[in-house]
């Protein structure tokens, strides 16, 4: 998903030739203006929208992590974020900056197949060109020229949309492409030509219609979408799968979009070609469409990478509307804020910008409603409120709807606003409602895959996690380990303290664990070679394998107070108390429950070990742990 890992296609030393030839500090500044504060610098975050600078560099740790939005790690991660580059390319670039020459180690058919998507890249870029210089100068294409404008296309859209045109022939793209120097074999498998049946001819996909490039990311033409002139069928021909187009994880114009839905935190998502290119025409720059399918998970990831928050604009017609709810279920799953625009029936985002301009298309965005409110929306405009079993029966599929939310305050909210819009009993509205929420959180407790998601799982203490969430308890124990795992990699002798006290596998948190198993290697590899001119950070991180991770990891070692404490050994030792006196507090707390689950007959040796073992971890509270007044 998120990064691809560290592939480590390019040498050790070339990584670390390119680590200790760059400076991260310099790198940032490119994109982003720092300040310098004391040991580090700060800015304003480029990953997501802020006021006050929250984004913070170190030149010394030779990291980066930002305290608003959580976006951290080495220079690699950090172009690989701000370019949306993979980990070859962002080392690539960074080479080539540095001026490191990277050997590929690579195997002949590796090497084969990226040679042969080099190949397709450059396929497609020539196909657009052509089909661009067509739609500028061909006479055939002046219907597709009259077509555009009387769309209301500007020709700044035109060129920055890169729209083309297909001269209508069998063989015009096929002989343009082959005089460019490709094959049969790669224009068929870049889709931009069929063969024929007969098998022995082949001809152009793309006959008389206007061209829509598609793009991945960063913009290279993956496909095509054609649209015919007049009514004929099927109004869009897109390309077909390639090695390139991959349908279900393709956005159309992301590339054009990506900057604005960073800087907006928002994007917008409609249904078709014409309509984001619309949207953009009219200042709305951060649209993007789906290719006519559902959303799919992939996509929903993809935009959700961008921005936090996702509108999702519709047609009205029904086929939209399943549409709609199918793409916000999924893109909740992603994590994402979803929210649904309604469009008045017979409506989409280009007409009503035509029609109505740009007022009404900005009114139909700011009245986007939340999942929940366009769920119940649906229910009672399918219902006839002044028949009594619609209502009831409007009434139920409504308490389902809201069993899902999650804050007991929003359910009440929203069971209020139910009751009234259905005319209901609120208190028989809110009793179904919690019924069904009861059944479905027992469920769900059952579900492991629902807990893994969870930010701060506590791991293997999931059966008390209930009670424990409610607590400060969890944050405390968590911020204790982060200082800890600080102060470890700040100092040798915190470290051997840490690991004599502490079992550092039993940390609450996987990426704890993976942080403090890559310190300990650190000081292993230290150890045997003394002084390599890198900082102990950048030790640290290079062996951390996992992007994620590693994000999460930078913000550790920054640190949000930037200033350590003055006795490292006193703060350290307040945090191993918090950790153990927690753990302490889980292992009772799984005694008592166990004790109470014991039936009086037959299992007392059990009991009798188990008011064995209490007695002493009560007595361990109050003698080791007790007295201390901690500063966390
Ligand atoms: N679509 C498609 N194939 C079709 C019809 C539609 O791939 N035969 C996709 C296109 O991506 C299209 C989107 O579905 O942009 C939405 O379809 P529709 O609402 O019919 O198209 P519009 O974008 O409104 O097209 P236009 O305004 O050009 O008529
Ligand atoms: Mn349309």
């Amino acid at each position: 998903m998120r990064g691809e890992g560290r592939t480590r296609a390019y040498s050790e030393e070339a990584l670390s030739e390119i680590r200790a030839r760059t400076d991260i500090v310099e790198v940032v500044s490119g994109y982003v203006q720092l300040k310098q504060s004391g040991n580090t610098y700060k800015g304003l975050c480029p990953f997501h929208t802020e006021k006050t600078p929250s984004f913070t560099v170190s030149r010394e740790k030779q990291l980066f992590y930002c305290f608003g939005c959580g976006a951290g790690g080495d220079v690699f991660s950090f172009v690989m974020k701000i370019e949306n580059m993979g980990f070859r390319d962002a080392a690539r670039m960074l080479a080539e900056r540095a001026g490191v020459a990277l050997v590929e180690d690579e195997s002949p058919q590796a090497k084969a197949v990226r040679e042969k998507r080099r190949r397709l890249y450059d396929c497609m870029e020539t196909a657009c060109r052509y089909y661009q210089s067509v739609f500028a100068n061909s006479k055939e294409a002046q219907r597709a020229r009259s077509y555009v404008k009387q769309r209301g296309l500007s020709e700044d859209t035109v060129k920055r949309f890169r729209l083309g045109y297909a001269p209508n022939a069998w063989d015009s793209t096929l002989l343009a492409l082959q005089s460019k120097g490709f094959s049969h074999e790669e224009l068929v498998s870049a889709g931009l030509i069929i063969s024929s049946k007969s098998g022995k001819g082949y001809y152009d996909r793309f006959r008389g219609r206007v061209m829509f490039p598609i793009t991945d990311v960063s913009g290279k033409v993956i496909g095509f979408g054609g649209r015919v002139l007049d009514g004929s069928e099927p109004k869009y021909l897109n390309s077909p799968e390639t090695q390139l187009f991959l349908k279900g994880r393709t956005v159309y114009g992301l590339a054009v979009a990506k900057d604005s839905i960073r800087r907006k935190s928002k994007a917008v998502i409609v249904e078709g070609y014409t309509d984001a290119i619309m949207c953009h025409q009219f200042g709305f720059t951060n649209v993007v469409a789906t290719l006519g399918t559902a959303l799919t998970k992939e996509q929903a990831e993809t935009v959700s990478r961008y921005a936090s928050e996702v509108i999702i604009a519709y047609d009205a017609d029904s086929a939209g509307e399943a549409a709609t709810l199918r793409g916000m279920d999924i893109l909740q799953q992603v994590g994402a804020s979803v929210k649904v625009a309604v469009l008045p029936v017979g409506e989409d985002p280009d007409s009503i910008l035509r029609k109505h301009g740009r007022e009404a298309w900005a009114k139909v965005l700011e009245d986007a409603k939340p999942l929940i409110d366009y769920k119940l929306y649906l229910i009672v405009s399918r219902t006839d409120i002044f028949k009594l079993d619609e209502r009831v029966r409007a009434a139920k599929e409504a308490a389902r709807v809201l069993a899902g939310v999650e804050s007991d305050i929003e359910r009440m909210e929203y069971a209020e606003k139910a009751a009234r819009m259905l005319n209901v009993s609120y208190d028989a509205m809110l009793g179904d409602i919690n019924r069904l929420a009861k059944r479905s959180t027992s469920r769900r407790a059952r579900s492991q895959g629902r807990e893994a998601q969870d930010r701060f799982e506590v791991r293997r203490y999931t059966s008390f996690k209930d009670d424990i969430a409610k607590s400060n308890e969890v944050s405390r124990v968590l911020k204790a380990e982060r200082l800890l795992l600080r102060l470890m990699a700040e100092n040798k002798r915190v470290f051997e303290m840490a690991r004599e006290k502490l079992n550092l596998d039993e940390l609450s948190d996987e990426r704890h664990i993976a942080l403090a198993r890559a310190i300990q290697a650190s000081q292993d590899v230290h150890n045997e070679s003394a002084g390599s001119g890198s900082s102990a950070s950048e030790r640290i991180m290079e062996l951390i394998d996992d992007r994620e991770a590693l994000e999460y990891a930078a913000g550790i070692l920054i640190g949000e107070e930037q200033k350590l404490p003055d006795d490292l050994t006193k703060a350290a030792d307040d945090c191993i108390k918090v950790i153990l006196k927690y753990k302490l507090a889980v292992r009772i707390r799984q005694i008592e429950k166990e004790l109470a689950s014991l039936s009086d007959t037959g299992e007392m040796q059990k009991s009798r070990e188990l008011l064995q073992e209490l007695g002493y971890l009560k007595k361990r509270i109050s003698e080791e742990l007790e007295p201390f007044r901690g500063t966390i």
